[in-house]
This record gives structure tokens, C-alpha cells and sequence, in this order.
């Protein structure tokens, strides 16, 4: 359970019924919270080479995040958020996720036209992971506990949607040399 990152606006959360932990309503939101996981190992290997000259590392680890981001963001914004606005209505912390990946992908294609070592590589990178630290933490603490519950019947069916939408995209985004 993602719970760790909500410290602010915990108003919703309270009203938010949870389901048990490693029930199969769980099953959407902890694939996508897998793939946050991921990236963030990732920014914390960039945060460790940062100063120095491994020009080759870092660039693999700039593509990777780029690739798991890119790939997550198009099964959210194509599976995940269409549902979890049909559960919860119109909701403006979806509307705001939506414009933080929207910035997101700025930075991705900006670096994806780079290489390490070029100016403002490093803090584009570091930019773009407080930009997604940011945003999964509004993910994870502020509305997918209330889709989580709200829609706990459609979650099994959307797991497996996105798992097999991921198993797709994995095979056919080619990462950017
Ligand atoms: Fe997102
Ligand atoms: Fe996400």
C-alpha cells in the first residue's frame, strides 16, 4: 500500500473507505505503483553519479526513466485516468495530473534530443524527477485510494487491461539512442 507519500489534504482520504491490503482491487493501482517504484530506483542512481563524468550511465539511466515514463503516462492517460473519471466524476486532481504529465512529457522529449554531458542535461533530469515525485505522490495519497474504493469491481479488469497495454508498448517504444 502506497499510503507514506499523503501527508497533505488528507480531507478525501477520510471519506475514502480502503481495501485490504493485496486484494485484488488492488491489483490496477499497484501496477501502476510498481512502475513508480521503478523510476524512482532510477532517480536515485541518477542522484548518486550526478557529479561525476559517467557520461555513458547516466544517459542510460536518463533513457530507461524516459522509456518507463513515457509508456506509464500512455496507460494512465489512456486506461486508467478515462476509468477513474468515470468513477469519481469530474475531479479536478485528475485535471491536475493530467497537466503535470503534460509537462512531463515536455522535458522527456527535450532529453530524448540530448545527451549527457550537453548543457542542462543534469538538471533537466533532476527537474523532471521532482516533477514525478511530486505527481505520484499526488497519485498515490490523494485520488487513487478513493478510485481504489469507489470502483474496487472494475479494478481487476483494469489491472489486467494495463498489464497487457504495457506487454504491448514495451515491445513496440524503442529506446531512443
Ligand atoms: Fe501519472
Ligand atoms: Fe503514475
Amino acid at each position: 500500500m502506497a499510503t507514506a507519500a499523503s501527508t497533505s489534504k488528507t480531507s478525501r482520504k477520510s471519506t475514502t473507505q480502503r481495501a485490504a491490503p493485496g486484494s485484488k482491487s488492488d491489483a490496477a493501482t499497484n501496477l501502476l505503483i510498481a512502475d513508480h517504484r521503478k523510476v524512482k530506483a532510477l532517480f536515485r542512481q541518477f542522484e548518486k553519479i550526478k557529479d561525476s563524468d559517467d557520461n555513458a550511465e547516466k544517459e542510460r539511466i536518463v533513457r530507461e526513466a524516459c522509456k518507463e515514463l513515457t509508456i506509464h503516462t500512455q496507460i494512465e492517460e489512456e486506461i486508467f485516468y478515462p476509468a477513474s473519471r468515470q468513477i469519481l466524476g469530474d475531479d479536478d486532481e485528475i485535471d491536475e495530473s493530467l497537466v503535470e504529465h503534460a509537462s512531463c512529457k515536455e522535458l522527456i522529449a527535450q532529453l530524448e534530443a540530448m545527451h549527457a554531458g550537453d548543457d542542462m542535461y543534469d538538471a533537466r533530469f533532476t527537474v523532471l524527477s521532482e516533477m514525478i515525485e511530486h505527481h505520484v505522490e499526488e497519485e498515490e495519497g490523494e485520488w487513487f485510494p478513493e478510485v481504489r474504493a469507489k470502483g474496487r469491481e472494475q479494478m481487476p479488469e483494469l489491472a489486467q487491461q494495463m498489464a497487457a497495454r504495457k506487454e504491448e508498448l514495451m515491445g513496440s517504444v524503442p529506446s531512443k539512442q
